[in-house]
């Protein structure tokens, strides 16, 4: 074994390589005392403290709570500038449709995202995953959606790419130009969406940039129909389907997910009993996003029925300059707690296994289980619940990606 992880106080982690559901959810693996062994950037073992495992190096963990690494399924993480300037008119109680259709809102980082370098945008996009990896995060889902045509789209998928390469978190690609209709298609809905499927899907297929092709389907935006033609157009070039789904209006978007067999459907905030229904029956993944709820001041998604109706449920920042400006996961699981109601258990399956499923990547990460990526967080913590209580802290102790600890917290009483 090349390193050991001991004196663990308590190993938490969900099992399996698929999505939990119902009950399922919160049903984790607790062991005080435990060991983990990490060989070739994988974990080799994981189970109660056994004296006569060896290694090249060891951790002591001091007590201390491990769970595996945290997995945000949904962000939007490459963009150019920021948006504080809506902010005002945000608090005065102008609503984030009615600043996307003035121009405003995904419109106004499109322009800041096309007018950026690549390599800007490599730079700035560096920082953001270095944050997200300090809080615990080792594996991501990034989409495009800030370029709206062939250009802009290629590049920011490729700057995704780029990260991928250059820093530890692993990035999980997802091409969104379903986003919003760029100002030149302004008038012409039905151009913009023959031009996605006839060219910038068939680019984004051809340079492989893409594994996932995600779309808003909400009032103003994509119509259900208008998402279903464009889900199964980039099904057929092998992007897999993911949807933006009812978050501010209850337009059928979960049912159109479930149609489309998407992998997953996201926020949901106003999804109906019908389109939790349809969900549960194709199993699409819920990944609700608890913090944009807390930025746009909306009702939090129905996470406890969802459960109930077997749906598996992730959580997620959806970290992006205009309803999430926030990338802190830690922030997300405090809320999917204190505001879905779930259990620490189901929020850690939710934050790790479930997030992992719906990007695809459960069999190689989200639990901690030999033969899964070493990918591990050693908290400042005693127990599970302490992480979910304590809130606006980073209690991360020490992040290990791929084996190899890539972080470390900082001798700060207040930090
Ligand atoms: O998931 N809802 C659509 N897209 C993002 C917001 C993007 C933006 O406002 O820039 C979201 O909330
Ligand atoms: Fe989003």
């Amino acid at each position: 074994m090349e390193l050991l992880l001991k004196n663990i106080g308590l190993l938490a982690t969900p099992t399996g390589s698929a999505a939990k559901k119902g009950i399922e959810q919160g049903e984790i693996t607790l062991i005080e005392n435990a060991m983990v062994g990490i060989k070739g950037g994988k974990i080799a073992y994981a189970g109660p403290a056994d004296e006569s495992l060896k290694a090249d190096e060891t951790i002591d963990c001091e007590g201390r709570l491990v769970t595996p690494g945290l997995v945000d399924s949904h962000t939007h993480l490459v963009f150019g500038g920021w948006r504080q300037k809506e902010f005002p008119l945000k608090l005065a109680g102008v609503s984030y449709l009615d600043i996307l259709k003035a121009g405003g809102g995904i419109l106004s980082t499109v322009e800041h995202t096309r007018a950026a370098k690549e390599e800007a945008l490599v730079e700035k996009g560096k920082i953001h995953l270095k944050e997200m990896l300090g809080l615990g995060v080792t594996t991501c889902e990034a989409k495009s959606g800030y370029g709206l045509n062939t250009e802009h789209e290629l590049k920011q998928l490729r700057v995704i790419k780029r990260l991928d390469e250059i820093q530890p978190v692993d990035i999980v690609p997802t091409f969104m130009g379903a986003h919003a209709f760029p100002k030149e298609f302004a008038d012409d809905r039905e151009g913009y969406i023959k031009y996605l499927i006839d060219n910038m899907l068939p680019a984004v297929a051809e340079q492989g940039l893409a594994e996932f092709c995600d779309i808003f389907c909400e009032t103003a935006v994509f119509t259900p129909e208008e998402s279903r033609r464009i889900l199964l157009a980039a099904a057929e070039l092998g992007l897999k389907p993911k949807a933006h789904a009812d978050e501010i209006d209850p337009i059928g978007g979960a049912e159109m997910a479930a149609e489309v067999s998407a992998i997953s459907a996201e926020h949901l905030i106003q999804a109906s009993d019908r389109g939790i229904g349809s969900m549960a029956k194709s199993g699409v993944i819920a990944v609700l996003l608890p913090a944009t709820s807390f930025y746009l001041d909306k009702p939090y998604a129905r996470a406890r029925d969802m459960i109930n109706a077997g749906v598996a449920v992730a959580i997620s920042t959806d970290f992006n300059p205009g309803s999430t400006p926030s990338l802190n996961m830690q922030f997300a699981m405090n809320l999917a707690c204190l505001k879905y109601k779930l259990t620490p258990a189901e929020a850690l399956t939710a934050a790790t296994l479930n997030g992992a499923a719906a990007i695809d990547r459960a069999a190689k990460c989200g639990s901690i289980e030999a033969g899964k990526q070493a990918d591990i967080v050693i908290w400042e913590a005693e127990d599970l619940e302490y992480i979910f209580y304590r809130y606006g802290s980073n209690l991360a102790h020490m992040v290990i990606k791929d084996g190899v600890p890539v972080m470390q917290r900082k001798e700060c009483p207040t930090c």
